[in-house]
Order: C-alpha cells, then structure tokens, then sequence
C-alpha cells in the first residue's frame, strides 16, 4: 500500500496572502500543493492560470498537484510544465486522445494522472491505467470548492482498487471534493491513499493542524 498523502488544494487559500498560505504548507505535514485550473468552459467556473502558478511555485517546497479542469488540456501542457507543475491530470471528458495527452504530459518532465467525474464509469480505466502515475477520482462535481461529499465515491474507490491490484500495479487513487477529518479513515479503509482538502483546511482556525490531523488520521 502506497504511503498516504495529503495534498490541500490552493483554491481555497487567500489570494491575497498567497505567499503566507503557500509557506504555510511548505511548513506543514503536507506533501503536495493541489493546483486547480478552471477554464469557464469545462466547468463553470474559471479561476487561475500560468501567473499564479508561477507564483506559488516560487516559494513552494513540495510538488504541484496540477488538476487540470479545462477543455483540451493538450493545448497547454509543456505550459504548466514550464511554470512548475510536477503532476499534471487531465479529465478523462476532457480530451479525445487520452493516451497521447498522457504521453505528452511524460514527455514534458511530469507525472501523468486522470481524473474521472463521478458518473463516468471506472472501467474505462481498463487499458490506460499501466500508462498512470494516480488516478483522481471526483468526491463533488468539479467547478467549487466547498461542496457536499458525495457517498458513492466510496464504492468507486473499491472498484479501482481492484483493478489496480488486479494488474499489478502502484498506481495512486486520489479523492477530491468534500475530504475531512470526517470521512478520510473511509477512504483509506476503501483504498485510497491520496487525499485533496480545500474548505476544510483553509477555513479551519488552524490549517496548519488541520492538515496534521488528517495525516495522522490517514496513515494510522
Ligand atoms: C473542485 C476542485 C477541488 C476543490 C476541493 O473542482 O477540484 O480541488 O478545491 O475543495 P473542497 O476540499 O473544499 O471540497
Ligand atoms: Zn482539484
């Protein structure tokens, strides 16, 4: 079993202490910066790009988590890559060619990831996932941060977890929307090992022992 990693999602940070929330995490026991794109066109919503990236790379220690939520995200990957992303994931509704997306996403120096949004189906998953560093699967519909949880994700992790062992393989199952120090023993117990947190963590009184708290509670 993959050891278990919590990655807060920047979306939920203040932009206009972008510097302090960053150094926070750098500070804490997380292990990845989760990074959240949003076009306006794949998801309702837009929030930021290449210069806040750049931004929070500057003062980041740990990796960025780079959740792409944008239409044809081929068109951008050597982009991010360039401004500092270390995993890129792409939506498997996203793009039409997934194997040459994930291809391209190696090829520029990252780790490869997809994401799937709740009602796609995980079999599709089948014949790419040897090709995946992590598979993301959608706990919300993507678009907004502080969203209710949804229940099924629970036997959708079960699922996946199958068929990665089925196969062999190390591949990482991250979880993403509505994660807390609630739900996150479940999700391990169903198998997944990677854990997103925004609201939860950024609106909590303390993040910085927020974010210990989960990490303790995901790898007891
Ligand atoms: C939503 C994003 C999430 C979001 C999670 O589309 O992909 O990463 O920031 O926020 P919370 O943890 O508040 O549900
Ligand atoms: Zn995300």
């Amino acid at each position: 079993m993959n050891t278990k990693l919590i990655a807060p999602s920047m979306l939920a940070a203040d932009f206009g202490n972008l510097q302090r929330d960053t150094e926070m995490v750098n500070n804490s026991d997380a292990d990845w910066f989760h990074i959240d794109v949003m076009d306006g066109h794949f998801v309702p919503n837009i929030s930021y790009g290449m210069p806040v990236i750049s931004a929070i790379k500057k003062h980041a220690t740990k990796p960025l988590d780079v959740h792409l939520m944008i239409e044809q995200p081929e068109r951008y990957i050597e982009e991010f890559a360039k401004v500092g992303a270390d995993i890129i994931t792409v939506h498997y509704e996203s793009t039409v060619h997934l194997h040459r997306t994930l291809r391209q996403i190696k090829d520029a120096g990252c780790k490869a990831g997809i994401v799937l949004n709740i009602t796609t189906p995980i079999n599709v998953l089948e014949d790419i996932l040897p090709e995946c560093y992590m598979i993301l699967l959608m706990s919300i519909n993507p678009g907004f941060g502080g969203q209710k949880f949804e229940e099924v994700t629970y036997q959708r992790i079960k699922k996946l977890r199958q068929m990665i062992d089925a196969q062999g393989l190390d591949t990482r199952i991250e979880i993403d929307g509505g994660v807390t120090d609630k739900n996150i023993e479940k999700l391990v117990a169903a198998g997944a090992d990677t854990f997103v947190a925004g609201s939860h963590v950024f609106k909590s009184d303390d993040p910085k022992d927020t974010i210990a708290h989960l990490k303790t509670l995901a790898n007891q």
